[in-house]
């Protein structure tokens, strides 16, 4: 059995090992450059802590789990791109270092490199593999597209909103532990109930990466403050205050959130004057129990030995605690 400190230590290594140079430099150094600014890895340790439920030779999904977080850059070079973002990890974003298309490219280089390493899992369950990696594949693009979408919608509801942030964000801690556990041997009931697990966690996840766009600390989350706000992002946090407030402050609330005529730093202050009157703080806080609950709930459903689901509760509980 594997503690969560041996399974990160497995997945350092295993990215620092990875051969991603090539020419033309262009194409490959931003590559080694999203993959060598570390991030916290949880998705590959997700792989690797599914499978050790059920089988002690985790090895056997280290290439799922690599390409799990070679998909997982991927998708966070196109998203700032997209999101028009000039930091992550602390660092200035691949767009703004290189250039757009030279971050479009790399990302699409990064799917290659991706399915290459997923390739490797065994031949017997590699259709089994390939098909929830597709699926989450495909979610987080309609997920994406969805978050785009509702830039340009005054409102969402919370359930629109869920459904998008399932897609963008869930699907894919969910498939890294369905796909760890199907390496590992796990029955039907247990691949859905950690898919379950994941579910859940990955809700209570992008919820507390929503709150730390806004109440975060730049230097420890790594990225820009009031993001969210400046894209007009309707996160949960918008959704609330929306709720809360009614007759003219509700109108005057959704038409600031939604202009794009004021300095920045000006929207985010306003914005976040209607959050903190809302009190959505703790809203926000008490809504990421309630998956965070239920994520525990799943994992005690789960048929694996007790001691053996720790470090899947430990990082449950790293993630939803998390500054970073
Ligand atoms: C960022 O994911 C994208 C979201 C789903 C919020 P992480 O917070 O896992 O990013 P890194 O990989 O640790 O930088
Ligand atoms: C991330 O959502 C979802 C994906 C990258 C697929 P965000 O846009 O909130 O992630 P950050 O905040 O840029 O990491
Ligand atoms: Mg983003
Ligand atoms: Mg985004
Ligand atoms: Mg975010």
């Amino acid at each position: 059995m594997y503690t969560l400190e041996s399974i990160n230590q497995k997945v350092d290594s295993a990215i620092k090992q990875l051969d991603l140079n090539g020419e033309p430099r262009n194409l490959y150094e931003p590559i080694v450059y999203i993959m060598g600014m570390g991030g916290k890895r949880i998705r590959p340790a997700l792989v690797l802590a599914a499978c050790n439920l059920y089988s002690d030779d985790i090895d056997r999904a280290l290439p799922a789990a690599l390409a799990v977080e070679v998909f997982h850059n991927f998708t966070l070079v196109h998203d700032d791109i997209m999101d028009n973002a000039d930091m992550r990890r602390g660092t200035v974003t691949i767009h703004k270092k290189w250039n757009p298309n030279i971050a479009i490219l790399s990302g699409d280089a990064m799917t290659v490199l991706a399915y290459n390493l997923l390739v490797k899992v065994d031949r017997t369950i590699l259709p089994e593999v390939v098909e929830i990696f597709n699926s989450f594949a495909m979610g987080i693009c309609e997920g994406q597209q969805m978050d785009m979408d509702f830039e340009s919608k005054n409102m969402v509801s919370r359930n629109e909103h869920l459904k998008m942030i399932e897609l963008k964000t869930s699907i894919l801690l969910k498939g890294a532990l369905q796909i760890g556990a199907v390496i590992g041997g796990a029955g039907k009931d247990d691949v859905e109930l950690i898919g379950e697990f994941g579910r859940s966690m990955g809700l209570a996840f992008q919820l507390q990466d929503d709150l730390l766009d806004c109440y975060g600390d730049s230097s420890t989350f790594g990225k820009r403050i009031g993001g969210d706000i400046v894209a007009a992002k309707k996160t949960m946090l918008t959704i609330i205050t929306a709720e809360k407030l009614n007759g003219t402050e509700r109108n005057q609330f959704i038409e600031l959130y939604n202009s794009n005529s004021l300095p920045d730093e000006v929207k985010i202050s306003k914005v976040m004057d209607f959050y903190n009157k809302s009190e959505v703080q703790k809203e926000m806080v008490s809504i990421i129990d309630t998956y965070f609950d239920k994520a525990t709930q799943a994992i005690n459903q789960l048929k694996a030995s007790e001691t053996r689901k720790d470090v899947l509760n430990q990082i449950l509980t790293k993630l939803i605690g998390r500054k970073n």
